[in-house]
């Protein structure tokens, strides 16, 4: 399926796309040049000039002929290939003549298609008008003649006119007459009654014609004369007319019979040929026979090498155009010239593959007598013909390249000559020339010439090739300039990237240029403020350049400027950057339009916040130094489930620098903020921002986080209850919670505090002066020495503004906790057994020691043995413990001791004692009565 498509599509491309127009018909004016307009359209441009032929026949000749060999064309015929190229098959005659009129015939060969079409052109030749006899005889009828001459076509008009306006309607037009040159000839007369006072009158005779574009006319005075002379004159003339013809007669008829009677010896001349044979061109063999019999034959023979002449037939004109164009084709046309005179002509395109070494010859054949005139092709040429244009190209050497080509030259010698022009001066510039062969017959050559990058530094340098061959009349030169519309590496500038300026920071132009060569730019920056149409030059320390050299070989440049704009000076300002080149011969640019300046909103940060009355939390947002004034600042808040815009208030100030200044209040319910999820944020969009800046605030960034004092601890004393006081205040909003925990010794868990032996009770205010709220926890207990010993308590606050809670530590408690010891008396309890109590004392370690002495020894004491109890624990903590001592005293009745207990604890600064004094009563210690004072 897609290969039938394929033909189809092929077969549309073959078939039904050529299409020729012609404008038919046309007229010209004698002595002017015409256009003969053809034009054709393939269908799928552009023409390829390979399978393209155009002829133009002219009755039976061709007068152009272009096709890939070439252009030949007869010398008043001009066409331009190029347009050819273009479907442009239009040519133009140039000084018509009479003889050119009749039909053209435009043919178009677009391989292996051809369309012919046909422009008939008329040409217009304007009469000319004589009147040749002005005098009437007296009292006779009189024929005035208007002759009209030489006119074409042969459509006329001639009317009579008595005294300029009266139309004289028994006019009579003759027959009309054509001229050898194809011209026309008319008379018109009028026959009229001469006025009867012979007063003189005024005749015009008008003439209309295509030719003309206004009427011709002649007016003439009739002027009367009398009538013998007149007579007498045309007798005398026709006298002495008819005297000169027996004269003339008796000459010509001498000099016939002369003629008749030697007619002379068959002579055939040198076949007359062109200087020289240039492949393509139209070449005319003449070969004139004299003496020649009336039946005269001639025919045209061509030789090639040592083969046998063959007789040339001349291809009729009903051959295809194309084989008759593209092959080879001969025209011969005999003529009689004069009396036995005989010429023949052979006409044909040379072609240097065909004729080259081919001997032409002319064979006349008179009265059975056969002469001959050889004529070898020579010498010949084929022209060079410029292949494209001079290519140019880069050099890595930093030169540019010139190649010329020329291709289907014959013979191979050729100059060519390559030179640098400046002004008057020129240079030759050595060059390398390349010999290839072309086609088996000619021959193509390249030269090329380097011309180093400083020379074209000079616009008003030319570099020329010219180029001399001996199929041409005279050289051909090609110049090229730098200023040349095709010259390939001018400079491109690409857009600047259009900047934001913001006051007082400094912006960065980058004007990019590339392809160019040579090297040798020229870059300036302009600037033109607002309002003012006038350019200003920035200075050249504000820019700077780098060049450098491409993969391709062109230059690029960048050059950046770098300014500090500022509100004051450069609203509307506009950046151009002007670049020249000597390739271009005014300046190219770009520029940025008109730019403004802004300057950025600055928040003041932190932005900040404070509480008011009933409970609200005030933002203020100050943005300062922006510009231009527009701003829009927009609050909102939202609670994970919707989304409330808040109205705040506004004010804009003048900043500094023609700059402004915003300050936003927003103020909102504090206690929407114990919601975790609610948000409040600010968003403010300008201008000069790319995307609006947002702030927003959760509980966590409110700044009123809670502040701890130490905890304040009374002196504790085991079983006597007191309090310890955690106090924070300076928090928002009021979402605090609290507890105390306690580590006990020696252990780091921490321990819930059973609520029957602890007692926590809260106290809150909101009395401070920034509307903060303050909180008192105090945990009352009874201190046991046991359990509390130690132990360490924690009062820990968290809340929404703090992501971890914080903490205030009492540090160990009760651990130096002494108490001192409440010591009894000693009591005796049963005999020899006496007894002391220590109660109430803490730490339990105690040592209580016994000692004894008679009072009658002096200062020996001796010590006892006592029998010590267990230390006994008390409920809150506390020790108590009783001693026991046995003593029975000495031998001795009425004898005096002295027993004495030493308590000895931690608490007690020095050791504490009792004594109890004795006395020895038959046999039993008993404690010594005292003597009451009075007694
Ligand atoms: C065709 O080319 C001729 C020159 O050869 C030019 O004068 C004429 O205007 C061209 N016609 C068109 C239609 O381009
Ligand atoms: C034009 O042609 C006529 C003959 O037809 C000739 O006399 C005349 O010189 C030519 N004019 C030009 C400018 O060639
Ligand atoms: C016009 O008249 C003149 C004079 O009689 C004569 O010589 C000429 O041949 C005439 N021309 C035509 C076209 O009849
Ligand atoms: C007519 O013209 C002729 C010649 O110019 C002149 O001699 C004659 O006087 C004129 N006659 C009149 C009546 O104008
Ligand atoms: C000649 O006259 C006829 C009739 O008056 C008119 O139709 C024709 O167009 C005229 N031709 C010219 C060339 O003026």
């Amino acid at each position: 399926m897609a290969f039938l498509r394929f033909q189809l599509l092929a077969l549309l491309c073959l078939t039904g796309a050529l299409e020729v127009f012609v404008r038919s018909p046309q007229k010209a004016q004698v002595g002017s040049d015409v256009l003969l307009q053809c034009t054709f359209s393939v269908t799928s441009p552009p023409v390829d000039p390979k399978f393209l032929a155009i002829l133009w026949r002219y009755k039976d000749d061709i007068i152009l002929r272009y096709d890939t060999k070439g252009l030949a064309h007869h010398p008043r015929v001009s066409f331009n290939g190029r347009e050819a190229k273009t479907g442009n098959a239009s040519i133009s005659v140039a000084n018509i003549s009479l003889r050119d009129g009749g039909i053209y015939k435009c043919t178009v060969i677009y391989s292996p298609q051809t369309k012919n079409e046909e422009i008939a052109l008329e040409i217009l030749v304007p009469p000319v008008i004589r009147i040749p006899n002005k005098v009437a005889t007296k009292g006779e009828h009189k024929t005035l003649l208007c002759s009209a001459t030489g006119f074409h076509p042969s459509i006329i008009n001639i009317t009579w006119m008595r005294d300029g306006d009266k139309v004289l309607t028994d006019s009579q037009l003759g027959k009309t007459q054509r001229n050898d040159d194809g011209s026309y000839s008319v008379n018109s007369t009028v026959t009229i009654m001469p006025d009867s006072n012979h007063k003189n009158q005024s005749f015009t005779c008008r003439v209309h014609h295509d030719a003309l574009h206004d009427p011709l006319e002649e007016s003439f005075q009739l002027v009367y004369k009398d009538a013998k002379w007149n007579r007498i004159i045309v007798i005398c003339g026709a006298v002495i007319l008819v005297m000169i013809g027996v004269i003339l007669f008796i000459f010509i008829s001498r000099k016939l019979k002369n003629l008749r009677k030697a007619p002379g010896r068959f002579k055939l001349n040198d076949i007359k040929w062109p200087e020289k044979l240039v492949d393509g061109e139209e070449i005319i063999l003449y070969c004139i026979g004299s003496n020649c019999a009336e039946n005269t034959q001639v025919t045209w023979l061509e030789q090639r090498g040592s083969d046998e002449p063959e007789i040339i037939r001349p291809s009729s004109g009903q051959v295809e155009e194309e084989e008759a164009l593209l092959d080879r084709s001969y025209e011969i046309c005999d003529n009689r010239e004069g009396f036995r005179s005989y010429s023949s002509r052979l006409r044909f395109i040379f072609s240097l593959e065909k004729h080259k070494g081919v001997k032409f010859i002319c064979r006349f054949t008179s009265d059975n007598e056969t002469l001959e005139k050889h004529f070898h092709c020579k010498p010949v040429y084929a022209k060079p013909s410029l292949v494209d244009r001079v290519k140019t190209s880069l050099c890595v050497s930093g030169e540019i390249l010139y190649s010329l080509r020329l291709d289907g030259l014959y013979p191979r010698d050729i100059q060519i000559l390559w030179t640098c022009v400046t002004g008057e001066r020129q240079e030759i510039i050595s060059s390398e020339e390349q010999l290839v062969e072309y086609s088996p017959l000619t021959f193509s050559v390249c030269s090329e010439a380097r011309i180093t990058e400083k020379v074209f530094t000079d616009p008003t340098c030319k570099v020329r090739v010219t180029w001399e061959h001996g199929s041409m009349d005279q050289p051909q030169s090609r110049e090229m300039s730098i200023l040349d519309p095709d010259f390939r590496w001018t400079p491109v500038v690409e857009a600047i990237q259009t900047p934001r300026l913001f006051h007082g920071s400094p912006i960065d132009l980058e004007c990019k240029i590339s392809e160019y060569f040579p090297d040798a730019l020229t870059v300036n920056w302009l600037i033109i403020k607002d309002g003012s149409e006038e350019e200003t030059s920035l200075p050249e320390n504000m820019f700077h350049m780098k060049s450098k050299r491409e993969s391709d070989l062109t230059y690029s440049c960048s050059t950046i400027l770098t300014d500090l704009p500022s509100l004051e000076t450069h609203q509307g300002v506009e950046y151009i950057c002007r670049v020249q080149h000597p390739s271009m011969k005014t300046h190219i640019e770009t520029r940025t339009g008109k730019l403004r300046v802004m300057a950025k909103p600055h928040p003041v940060e932190p932005i900040e916040m404070t509480l008011g009355d009933n409970s609200r939390v005030q933002f203020y947002l100050n943005l300062q130094g922006f510009y231009p004034k527009d701003i829009e600042i927009t609050w909102d808040s939202e609670d994970g489930k919707y989304r409330y815009l808040l109205s705040p208030t506004n004010t804009v100030t003048r900043g500094k620098d023609q700059t402004f200044n915003v300050s936003s209040v927003c103020a909102v319910l504090g206690p929407l903020f114990i919601n975790p999820q609610y948000r409040i944020s600010v968003q403010w969009k300008h201008e000069s921002l790319d995307v609006p800046e947002v702030r927003s605030w959760t509980w966590r960034d409110l700044p009123w986080r809670p502040l701890m004092e130490d905890i304040i601890i009374p002196e504790l004393e085991a079983g006597k209850e007191a309090a310890l006081t955690c106090k924070f205040s300076g928090y928002f909003p009021d979402s605090p919670s609290v507890r105390w925990i306690k580590k006990e010794k020696g252990n780091e868990t921490e321990v819930k505090l059973p609520t029957d032996d602890y007692k926590v009770l809260y106290s809150k205010s909101n009395e401070a002066t920034d509307k903060t709220f303050t909180q008192v926890a105090r945990l009352i207990f009874n201190p046991h020495l046991e359990r509390d010993q130690g132990a360490e308590f924690i009062c820990r606050v968290t809340h929404p503004t703090l992501e971890e809670p914080i903490e205030k530590r009492t540090g160990p408690l009760l651990t130096e906790y002494m108490k001192k010891p409440q010591i009894s008396d000693i009591t005796p309890t049963q005999d020899g057994m006496f007894e002391l109590k220590v109660d109430g004392f803490y730490p339990g370690d105690i040592d209580i020691s016994w000692i004894q002495r008679a009072e009658s020894s002096g200062d020996q004491w001796q010590t006892l043995n006592p029998y010590s109890g267990n230390i006994r624990r008390n409920t809150d903590g506390t020790c108590s413990m009783t001693s026991v001592c046995e003593y029975y005293g000495g031998n001795k009745d009425k004898e005096k001791y002295i027993l004495m207990a030493i308590v000895k604890h931690k608490s007690l600064e020095s050791p504490e004692q009792k004594t109890l004094r004795l006395e020895s009563d038959n046999g039993k210690l008993k404690p010594e009565r005292k003597l009451l004072p009075f007694l």
